[in-house]
């Protein structure tokens, strides 16, 4: 069984002050038998540094240095302390148009420099109701996977974008269904698909995470809103 990550994306959320529900959280969970994880905001991955929880980015450039204002590499989250990043979120797939290439490309760049990416994938709402939910994940896995991935230096996220900040949640049916697909796919491409960690994501709070990580092929969770405090993150890390 690979083994448990509770990860949280604090999107664009997040001030120095707010750097102490990480100390709460770290504290707390000091003798936590899974991995745990925080994606603050860029501005405060270095302040971050010494946390005896694992930090990382919400997203880096797939080059490693130039002219690109405003971006991060893979290489500089690296150097202050990061040790995973989020790639390819619905958020930066609809926001930066990010297409699968792009996210593969990216991924690379954090294998480069020695960083797990999580990679995300996900339908919309109408992929979910036209019936193509399957035929988008495959189409998403093999376009912004790369054939280098590991269990080491990937983590899968699937996160219906129906779901995500919405308190709307698929059924245990309908995760079932797609990680067990996902799984699939990574057993039939890698060595070591079947230690491949894959979260869901969407809408994870303290009174449902129970039932999801009860699903098979749930290795943990990505969480937005209720990774903010200390307290809606440990209910949740509570029950993997
Ligand atoms: O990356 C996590 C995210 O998209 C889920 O957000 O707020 O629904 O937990 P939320």
């Amino acid at each position: 069984m690979p083994r448990k990550l509770a990860a949280g994306n604090w999107k664009m959320n997040g001030l120095r002050a707010n750097l102490a529900e990480i100390e709460t959280l770290a504290a707390r969970h000091a003798d936590a038998q899974i991995d745990i994880l925080i994606c603050p905001p860029a501005t405060l991955i270095a302040a971050c540094q010494d946390s005896l929880l694992d930090i990382g980015g919400q997203d880096c450039h797939a080059a490693t240095s130039g002219a690109h204002t405003g971006d991060i590499s893979a290489q500089m989250l690296a150097d202050v302390g990061a040790t995973y990043v989020i790639i390819g979120h619905s958020e930066r797939r609809a926001d930066h148009g990010e297409s699968n290439d792009v996210v593969a490309a990216k991924s690379q760049a954090a294998y480069a420099a020695g960083i797990t990416a999580i990679i995300c994938l996900g339908e919309t709402l109408a992929e979910r109701e036209n019936g193509t939910t399957l035929a988008v994940i495959d189409a998403q896995l093999a376009g912004s996977v790369p054939a280098t991935a590991t269990a080491q230096n990937t983590v899968i996220a699937y996160e219906p974008v129906w779901a995500i900040g919405t308190g709307k949640v698929p059924t245990r049916d309908q995760i079932a269904q797609v990680h067990a697909h996902i799984r699939a796919r990574l057993n039939a491409r890698f060595d070591d698909g079947a230690e491949m960690r894959i979260l869901y994501g969407g809408s994870v709070k303290g009174s449902n995470a129970a039932e999801i990580f009860g699903v098979p092929h749930v290795d943990g969770a990505l969480v937005g809103g209720a990774s903010l405090k200390a307290d809606d993150f440990s209910a949740i890390i509570a029950a993997l």
